[in-house]
């Protein structure tokens, strides 16, 4: 079973999203709020759901005009009339359940209900926090995204002239903690002078420090009034899309508080193009806990989540034979 999310709000309305050329799926929003999610195809003639119509709290199919409610449940077939007692059970889209938590939405691709609750640093972040977002595709498979930004030893080289400034290029540690379903790890850097590296039981988790939430969820922990947190949701192989948040409490004033997560947006604009710079050539596309790669201590971090990742898909194919 898998939870992702697709996009990021929206108004009441039609919305079409390709998760790929063969899965294509249609959003809509009623007046009322309510989201749902369906593939892009009446049950009828198969035409395309995200071209029809709001008529009240269903979507109508633009060809033939039968309409669907958010269940997906066929509601009523014009062309059997209204006095019709038609067997409307025939007339079911596929269908998939939606939970909005956070601003994302989050598409349930199991049978009957998710089983866990939506990861969310909650105790660090509430509805009161303000923050700007952007979001941005990738041209890489999703561990790739998520393990760089575990990555403590990148910081240096790629981001060289932003947040990786002043040539720390030996990686102390890095320290990694698991501790409630969460890595949590920080970079240590220093700049080389000739002295040995510490040992990840020598570093310390600083105020600064990444925190990593399976399936998708990361977030930067600048200091208490600062975080950027990442949504990575997978397209497929080769795609992921990043929905970057900055968040920022450093003023009492929401107002500033605004203005300043917009600046964050930019630096983080700048920031994420540097990484996908980058992250877009690895070799192989896909990236496993056990691989050729010759790894470093220092990916200590990138280490953990792979090995975590493996076990959790070994739990999921055990559950599924
Ligand atoms: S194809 Fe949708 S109503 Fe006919
Ligand atoms: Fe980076």
């Amino acid at each position: 079973m898998v939870c992702r999310f697709a996009f990021i709000k929206g108004e009441a309305g039609i919305y079409y999203f390709s998760e790929t050329a063969e899965h294509e799926s249609c959003f809509f929003r009623t007046k009322s709020g309510v989201l749902s999610c369906a593939e892009d195809r009446c049950a009828h003639r198969g035409a395309a759901l995200c071209i029809g119509k709001l008529q009240g709290e269903c979507i109508q199919c633009p060809f033939h005009g039968i309409q669907y409610d958010t269940e997906g449940k066929g509601t009523f077939v014009p062309a059997l009339g209204k006095s019709s007692a038609a067997d409307l059970g025939r007339f079911h889209l596929i269908f998939h359940r939606t939970k909005e938590e956070f601003g994302i939405i989050y598409l349930w691709f199991g049978e009957g209900e998710p089983d866990k609750a939506i990861p969310f640093f909650r105790d660090e972040l509430d509805g009161s926090v303000v923050y700007s977002e952007l979001e941005d595709c990738w041209n890489a498979f999703y561990s790739r995204c998520v393990e760089n930004q575990l990555d403590v030893i990148h910081l240096p080289f790629v981001h060289y002239n932003t947040i990786g400034r002043g040539n720390k290029t030996l990686v102390n540690g890095p320290k990694v903690l698991f501790e409630h379903e969460t890595i949590i790890t920080s970079a240590n850097n220093e700049v080389d002078r000739g002295q040995t590296p510490k040992t990840a039981e020598e570093s310390v988790i600083r105020e600064t420090y990444l925190k990593f939430i399976f399936p998708n969820l990361w977030m930067n922990h600048i200091s208490e009034k600062f975080r950027v947190v990442i949504f990575f949701a997978p397209v497929d192989e080769s795609r992921t899309v990043l929905y970057i948040r900055f968040y920022s409490s450093l003023s009492r004033f929401k107002c500033i508080n605004r203005i300043i997560a917009i600046f964050g947006r930019i630096g983080n604009r700048i920031i994420e193009r540097q990484d996908r710079r980058v992250v877009i050539t690895q070799k192989l596309k896909v990236s496993e806990y056990h691989s050729n790669e010759k790894l470093l201590p220092g990916d200590r971090p990138v280490i953990l989540y792979r090995r975590l990742r493996d076990e959790l898909k070994q739990q999921n194919a055990a559950a599924g034979s």
